[in-house]
């Protein structure tokens, strides 16, 4: 019998689906533009009604997509300062000590594998990479739909910069999620072939242990602490 661990709320696993979703709808409707001379892009057009919707598209696609990073880092912000959640994504010191310890075990140097919290160095990486991406297109983003605003307070210059930075941003947001992110979450050796967690909120325990040990650890301390040492508690759901 297989038993699951709880790794994702329904929150986490409805955001990770939305942000997908805009995700999927802005680099469609960018990319299109962004190459547009080229026959699969105009075919991609006229397909989706033509260049005046496929902007509307973006435009307004955008802008969800803008209000979804303020409320996530709102409220990410604020369930950490009010103690409701840890700042569990912020890099430490032990991450740059456990990449090191990672191509020493990759390069058979040593038999020792760093042990993981609830994210590793490597996902870490990744959601910065995201997050500081993702601003990079709104702040630009926002220039390229205002033109006329952002140059009352900067030189005229900053529109086709906004435009080169957008584009090729945009490229390769699409490049780093379609080979790091879908290889690590899906196609490497721990995952292959698929990994539902982020979909289903639970991962095999089996997984759990092996990939997030501490986290697995203090979630069993915390679950005999509230309720009382029993050992099959807590966050914790066997099936
Ligand atoms: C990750 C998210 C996004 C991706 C992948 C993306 C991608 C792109 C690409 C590739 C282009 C074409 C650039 C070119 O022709 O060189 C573009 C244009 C544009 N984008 Fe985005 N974009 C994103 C987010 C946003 C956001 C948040 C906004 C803000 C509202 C925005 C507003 C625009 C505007 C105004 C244009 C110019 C085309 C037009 O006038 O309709 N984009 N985008």
């Amino acid at each position: 019998m297989t038993e699951y661990f709880t790794r994702f709320s329904s929150r986490q696993r409805i955001e990770h689906a939305c942000v997908g979703l805009l995700f999927i709808v802005l680099a469609v409707t960018g990319l299109t533009q962004e190459s547009f001379p080229m026959h699969w892009a105009e075919w991609m057009i006229l397909a989706m009604g033509g260049i005046d919707r496929v902007r509307w598209i973006h435009r307004e696609a955008g802008i969800v997509f803008t209000v979804f990073v303020i409320w996530h880092l709102g409220t990410g912000l604020w369930q950490v300062a009010t103690g409701r959640a840890r700042p569990s994504i912020v890099p430490t010191r032990k991450d740059f000590k456990d990449a090191i310890m990672m191509l020493r075990y990759y390069l058979r140097l040593s038999e020792e594998h760093p042990r993981f919290g609830r994210f590793d160095y490597r996902q870490k990486w990744e959601y910065w990479g995201m997050l500081i991406g993702s601003i990079v297109m709104i702040v630009t983003g926002f220039m390229l739909y205002f033109p006329v605003l952002t140059t009352r307070f900067l030189p005229g210059e900053i529109i086709p910069a906004a435009m080169m930075a957008h584009g090729r941003e945009g490229l390769l947001a699409f490049l780093v999620v379609i080979t790091w992110h879908l290889f690590n979450a899906h196609l490497s050796p721990e995952a292959f072939p698929f990994d539902p967690s982020i979909f289903t909120g639970k991962i095999v325990r089996e997984r759990m242990v092996k990939e997030h040990p501490l986290e697995y650890e203090e979630s069993l301390a915390k679950s005999e602490e509230e309720r009382g040492a029993s050992p099959s508690s807590g966050t914790d759901h066997p099936e």
